[in-house]
């Protein structure tokens, strides 16, 4: 049986990989910073590691002795991208680790170069880690979380106003795959060996912001005015203007992810979800249909309701 280590185990995403896991029969050991009762009364498959990256690679070296294969979902700065999984790297390295799978989960932050998005930049840096490291690497890309791409940092959806807003024409299909079915991606992943050395593309579902704004007046049963916000040099023209102003990569990052969406480099490419035919991922209808509109932008866009 195959043994992983989930950093990152208390996140979003990474809490849903580490269920998948246990549920495809993997020995779970998940990493954690601060354990809680909830977790300890878990699975006879899960043990709590319990430590963080900044403790460095001799602390973190006893977590992964006898570990196959390393899933990373932590997130944050380049503190934890680049110097916390680093770490992680060096003391899979010594104890023999297989397969380290870095927290990417992004759109193809590969298929554009640097300097094109502050996020993406931290994950290549990462990534160049591997090109001398014993471990192999399995990075996964399935474009954008629905979860994320209609909450308001994205500025798409804005209930208030009633407005669904787009950069460009609105006609490239871009890649959405729901948490949950990146995490189901992810389980099915980390098991399969001839993933190493790979970038897995997986998705939920390619549509066009057209196509994601027809779904979206359907599934809520309410307008919502399309709002034409300029062309994709309009969209440049306003990160840069974002970048001499914002308190925080907040203000501009989601928009940097929007352009290499709508002008294609960060399109998936060599889809290989035939590869998992036991995960069927949810169809943006049916996450937009379970999302009851209301409840939700009332707790995404609090602001916009109180
Ligand atoms: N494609 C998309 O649209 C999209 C959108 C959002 C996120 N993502 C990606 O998905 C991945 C996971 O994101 P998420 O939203 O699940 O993140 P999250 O919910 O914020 O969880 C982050 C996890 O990282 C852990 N962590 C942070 N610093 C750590 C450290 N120094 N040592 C150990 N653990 C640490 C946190 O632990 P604590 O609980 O102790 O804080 C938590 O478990 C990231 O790569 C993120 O970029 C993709």
């Amino acid at each position: 049986m195959t043994t992983v280590l989930v950093a990152g185990a208390t996140g979003s995403l990474g809490s849903l990989i580490v269920k998948n896991l246990l549920a495809r029969g993997a020995h779970v050991r998940a990493l954690v910073r601060r354990p809680s009762t909830d977790q300890s009364a878990a699975h006879p498959n899960l043990t709590l590691c319990v430590g963080d990256l900044a403790d460095g690679s001799d602390a973190l070296q006893r977590h992964v002795d006898g570990v196959e294969v390393v899933v990373s979902a932590v997130q944050g700065g380049p503190e934890v991208i680049i110097d916390g999984q680093r770490e992680l790297l060096r003391a899979a390295e010594r104890g023999g680790v297989q397969r380290m799978i870095p927290s990417d989960f992004s759109v193809n932050l590969f298929g554009y170069g640097y300097g094109i998005n502050v996020l993406s930049d931290l994950r290549r840096v990462f990534a160049d880690a591997f090109a001398t490291s014993t471990v192999a690497r399995t990075s996964v890309a399935i474009g954008a979380f629905p979860e994320y791409f209609l909450g308001p940092v994205h500025e798409v959806l804005d209930p208030a106003a009633g407005t669904f807003s787009v950069w460009g024409d609105g006609t490239r299909p871009i890649d959405i795959t729901t948490i949950p079915d990146t995490a189901a991606f992810t389980a099915a992943i980390a098991l399969d060996p001839k993933t190493a050395n790979r970038e897995v593309h997986v998705v939920g579902q390619q549509l066009t912001m057209l196509e994601l704004h027809d779904e979206i007046e359907t599934v809520s049963g309410r307008r919502w005015e399309l709002v034409r916000r300029g062309t994709l040099d309009d969209l440049r023209a306003e990160i840069v203007r974002r970048q001499f102003t914002a308190s925080s990569v907040v203000e501009y990052v989601a928009l940097q992810y929007q352009v290499a969406m709508f002008d294609g480099t960060a399109s998936l490419r060599d889809v290989r979800n035939a590869d998992y035919p036991d995960v069927t991922p949810t169809p943006v209808a049916t996450y937009l249909a379970e999302w009851n509109f209301r409840d939700k932008c009332r707790e995404v866009y609090p602001r916009n309701f109180s």
